[in-house]
């Protein structure tokens, strides 16, 4: 997997990228590329962003900066390079982030994340460069950098090796094999603290029974009734 993030901040994903299962991913092959698109613009002094046309608060990321960027970096038309490779542009407004997403995001080879900054992107941007216009909730931040890592961290546990143990990400919240529900409960040692008490069940060795118990706590989480099983 290869992510490719354009943003004025390339060095906050330095830190990212040191991060355990993250360093994992890129020593397994992955990668995550910075590309600082005020190196791109064709405006002096480095300008990126302009005043809203009809008036109002704040500076919007320009059209033709962006288009400069990403023509200089991948040498294509943005037009066409989004009928190649995902092209994420990330704002409040856009679709939700969730656990089907972010799994239909870690299958694509290449994605391309663009961060917009101020009251956000030229509405051009998103209707003729983006693939996809992603939001990691209702509430706004005051640009898409965090939201790229959320989604680069969310995305790269998926990949092979990334994580220590593959049974973390097949039995994880909201998987398959929850049927969707978050992840039941965990209990470490000691079996008893303060007199709380870990259930019985986890205790008891029966394999079967702590299968049983985890699902019906899981699907509980999820809203829905714990089922009978196996009678
Ligand atoms: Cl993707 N961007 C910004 N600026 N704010 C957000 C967001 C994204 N997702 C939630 N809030």
């Amino acid at each position: 997997m290869r992510i490719d993030i354009f943003t004025l901040f390339p060095e906050w994903f330095r830190w990212l990228s040191s991060q355990r299962h993250i360093a994992n991913a890129i020593a397994a092959g992955s990668s995550i590329e910075c590309v600082d698109f005020r190196g791109y613009t064709p405006l002096s002094g480095g300008q990126v962003d302009d005043t809203p046309f009809g008036g109002g608060a704040g500076m919007v990321l320009r059209v033709d900066v962006l288009d400069s960027a990403i023509r200089g970096y991948y040498g294509v038309d943005p037009v066409e390079l989004r009928e190649r490779r995902r092209v994420i542009a990330l704002a409040p407004g856009g679709r939700l982030l969730d656990e089907p997403l972010v799994a239909e995001l870690a299958a694509e080879p290449e994605l391309t994340l663009l961060c917009g900054r101020y009251e956000g992107f030229d509405e051009r941007i998103l209707e003729h460069f983006a693939s996809d216009v992603v939001s990691i909730g209702r509430y706004v931040l005051s640009g898409g950098e965090p939201a790229a890592m959320v989604i680069c961290d969310a995305v790269m546990r998926k990949l092979p090796g990334a994580l220590g143990d593959e049974r973390s990400v097949k039995e994880e919240s909201f998987s398959e094999a929850l049927e969707g529900n978050p992840e039941y409960p965990h209990y470490t040692r000691p079996a008893e603290y303060r007199g709380w008490n870990v259930p019985d069940v986890l205790l008891s060795g029966h394999h079967s029974q702590i299968e049983t118990w985890r699902r019906e706590r899981s699907r509980e989480r999820g809203g829905s009734p714990a089922r009978e099983e196996g009678g």
